[in-house]
């Protein structure tokens, strides 16, 4: 163990950091000066703090606490901010609203940490340590995916999963609402995409290729009203939530609800009880193309993220080959192949979601395969972020092997039901760069961030959620916030912080790795 507890012990670090001697008390007397545009961030700051306190935070022209929007910080970018506590003083300063949102959550992390519990905390004093922190993010995306497909959980579960990522200055919420074994999107012109496709009788116990059934029925899906809710939240929060719709493969609970879309109108299928890769996929008609976007305008509706994503992935082209109307489609097309119709259909979406401002994202198989106007999240193969970045697209790193939260946290017997194959440990989250070592520097420019991803067929609570998602999220954050932090820096910073996660009743992972000198 390192011989200090570290001071501060913020997670993420914070690019640059001085303790000063003192250090203010915030009390009942305590008032905010908030400058214009400031005031989401006073607002957050109150209902992040108002539980454990009761700190009213009045608004005053003379108050102590100071929220100001800079311009002059303009070279701190988007999220960065500048926080000066002083013993009769706290400034905090950005040139974006998000930058002090982010802030605000370096201020709670600096009280003790009861700051952080749901509950009143009466006898606690509520002292800042005298600092000076300038702030600003190594890499834009800083990502967590959670499927709520495969094991639906409830909007107000997901206000909570938001709060945690904002504490870590996680930016992107990737919901992953569809699936071959769920629809939770809500869409008013085809309903039966919820009504029968937000359904499963029953789910596969085991991995991939077992045969055994729970015999459990699993439902559910939001109405647009709470997905609408969820969006502000996170915006309050600094969170950007973007969904993902799956085409033209996984969308077997799709062709449940509209057997038409498919490759065989008169076949029933059910909503996949099954695990692995299906293959039932969209058919290539046009009543698909106009399935799917009148399906994304819904979603551009309810969703002001910039970038939709709309999955791509482990897409089998045996219907296509096998379907006269899809070998038509491909001649006509001018295409090699029925697989090739993949690449087109893909085409087609990215086209429709640029002609109305976003920007497409997909799973890369190879790196090499999607439109070029994709952001590209490689998760097969490190070496693939290399060649979709020289290829031209945007990347976020998904390396399954640093960032699937599906896979088991250590050998230990004793951990809970995960992805076969690999185990994802703490270490080696925090150690993944999302830059290629050999990268140029136009491909290393292309590389926006990395994300965690969190697949749910083992996964049906929100305690194994948290479980499996902490502490190595803040391993992922403090690399993709900070850039590279030596292991026994985040080990002793991270020792610290889960007095925080423990005053929010997170049951994390319990940190038992190695002697981090050794
Ligand atoms: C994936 O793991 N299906 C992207």
């Amino acid at each position: 163990m390192p011989a200090q507890r570290p001071v501060l012990a913020l997670v993420p670090r914070p690019t640059k950091s001085a303790v000063r001697p003192g250090q203010f008390t915030l009390g009942a007397d305590t008032t905010l000066h908030i400058g214009t545009g400031a005031e989401p961030a006073a607002d957050l700051l109150r209902t992040l703090l108002a539980p454990a306190t009761g700190l009213p935070l009045r608004a005053s022209p003379e108050g102590q606490l100071t929220l100001t929007l800079d311009p002059g910080l303009a070279g701190l970018g988007e999220e960065g901010y500048g926080l000066t506590v002083a013993p009769h003083a706290v400034l905090l300063r950005a040139a974006h609203l998000t930058g002090l949102l982010r802030g605000i959550q370096t201020i709670r992390q600096l009280l003790p940490p009861q700051a952080l519990s749901e509950s009143p905390q009466p006898d606690t004093r509520w002292v800042l340590p005298c600092v000076e922190i300038t702030d600003l993010p190594r890499h834009p995306w800083r990502g967590a995916m959670l499927d709520v497909a495969r094991h639906f959980q409830p909007v107000s579960y997901l206000r909570r999963y938001v709060d945690l990522l904002a504490l870590h200055k996680i930016g992107v919420f990737h919901l992953h609402l569809t699936d071959d074994q769920g629809w939770r999107m809500p869409v008013s012109a085809y309903p039966k995409l919820t009504e029968i496709g937000g359904h499963r009788a029953e789910s596969q116990q085991g991995p991939a290729g077992s045969d055994l059934y729970d015999g459990v029925p699993h439902s559910g899906s939001y109405t647009r009203a709470e997905l609408a809710d969820l969006v502000s939240y996170a915006a309050a929060r600094g969170v950007t939530v973007m969904p993902e719709i799956e085409m033209p493969g996984h969308v077997r609970a799709a062709l449940a609800a509209y057997p038409q879309l498919g490759n065989n109108p008169e076949r029933t299928l059910d909503v996949w009880t099954r695990w692995g890769v299906c293959d039932t996929v969209l058919g290539v008609h046009d009543e698909v193309l106009d399935f799917c976007r009148t399906v994304l305008d819904e979603v551009m509706d309810v969703f002001p993220s910039p970038y939709i994503h709309v999955g791509g992935e482990e897409c089998p082209t045996a219907e296509w080959t096998r379907s006269v109307a899809a070998r038509e489609r491909a001649v006509a097309q001018g295409l090699s192949s029925p697989a090739a119709l993949h690449g087109w259909f893909l085409g087609r979406i990215g086209e429709f979601l640029v002609r109305h401002g976003r920007r497409p994202v997909g799973w890369a198989e190879t790196g090499a395969e999607l439109p070029l106007n994709f952001t590209v999240m490689t998760w097969r193969d490190a070496a693939h972020t290399l060649a979709a970045t020289r290829r031209g697209h945007s990347v976020v790193s998904a390396y399954h092997r640093a960032t699937y939260l599906d896979y088991a946290q250590s050998e230990d017997p004793g951990e809970p039901q995960a992805q076969p194959g690999d185990v994802v440990d703490l270490r080696t989250v925090h150690a993944h760069d999302p830059v290629p070592e050999d990268a140029e520097r136009s491909a290393a420019e292309r590389v926006l961030g990395t994300q965690a991803q969190l697949w749910t067929e083992f996964v049906r609570t929100p305690e194994r959620i948290e479980y499996l998602t902490y502490p190595r999220l803040c391993a992922l954050a403090d690399r993709a916030w900070s850039g590279p932090t030596d292991w026994p820096d985040f080990h002793s910073r991270l020792e610290v912080h889960t007095a925080r996660l423990d005053a929010l009743g997170v049951r994390y992972h319990p940190l038992t790795w190695p002697d981090p000198l050794t």
